[in-house]
């Protein structure tokens, strides 16, 4: 029988700091997810009370705010506030999402933050992207052709051709969806996952690429794609309201399709 071992230090301490806002008009608490590597200490949760009458209505104004006037080491990810980046996505009252676009008002009471599951963390509420990203470079995420464009002129599509790239366009590659996946915290090693296989799809529907083919060999493997037990965490959490299930749905379509 498998035997498993946590590093002494994934466990999370009981203690951590807490902040108060005394005299606040709307007190609200936020308990967030504290780890340094480079302190050799284990995680622990602070807790911060921010009085909401002083602080935008999204969680990540509430980030800032605490970055900003109460803990400078606080660390995360953020750049357009308006849910195009992906930057901010984290996990907010035990579900994936993004930080800018989740109001505080529809959290609980105190308002739970930890970095998106079953990734390792580089610091706080920023985890390691490295790998999802080389699975993204697997896919070859871009336009593959043989046949030269006409001259002088782009590769055209109809507007019924491009309508087929609607709810696959879209995605931030927040990865929301793929740390919400329990397919994937078992096997991300070799399954590519809901975000990856959604843009895999995004190529194979596009009229203008050529190599189908290649794709679709590349992706019929009982890891990579077959890893998908249509669980449906991944539609239910996407903050674009995008369903990779049924890009992989697609995908499996299309490997029975040519088979026959
Ligand atoms: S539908 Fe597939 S990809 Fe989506 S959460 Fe379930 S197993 Fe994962
Ligand atoms: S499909 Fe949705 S949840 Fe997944 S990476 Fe794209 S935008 Fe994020
Ligand atoms: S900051 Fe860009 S998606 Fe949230």
């Amino acid at each position: 029988m498998a035997e498993f071992a946590l590093p002494k230090n994934s466990t999370i301490r009981k203690t951590g700091k807490v902040h108060k806002a005394d005299g606040a008009a709307k007190p609200r608490t936020f308990k967030i997810y504290r780890y340094d590597p480079d302190s050799g200490e284990n995680p622990r949760y602070d807790t911060f009370e921010l009085d909401l009458a002083e602080t935008g209505p999204m969680v990540l104004d509430a980030l800032l705010k605490i970055k900003n006037e109460i803990d400078p080491s606080l660390t995360f990810r953020r750049s357009c506030r308006e849910g195009i980046c992906g930057s901010c996505s984290m996990n907010i009252d035990g579900k994936n999402g993004l930080a800018c676009t989740t109001a505080i008002e529809d959290c609980k009471s105190t308002v739970q933050i930890t970095p998106l599951p079953h990734m390792d963390v580089i610091k706080d509420l920023v985890p390691d992207f490295t790998h999802f990203y080389a699975q993204y470079a697997s896919i070859k995420p871009w336009l593959q052709t043989v046949t030269p464009a006409p001259a002088g002129k782009e590769r055209l599509q109809s507007p019924e051709d491009r309508a087929q790239l609607d709810g696959l366009y879209e995605c931030i590659l927040c990865a929301c969806c793929s740390t919400s996946c329990p397919s994937y915290w078992w096997n991300s090693d070799k399954f590519l996952g809901p975000a990856i296989l959604l843009q895999a799809y995004r190529w194979l529907a596009d009229s203008r690429d050529e190599m189908t083919g290649e794709r679709l060999d590349e992706l019929e493997d009982p890891f990579r794609l077959y890893r998908c037990h249509t669980i449906m965490n991944c539609a239910n959490v996407c903050p674009k309201g995008l369903s990779p299930a049924k890009a992989i749905a697609e995908i499996k379509k299309l490997e029975v399709e040519r088979a026959v």
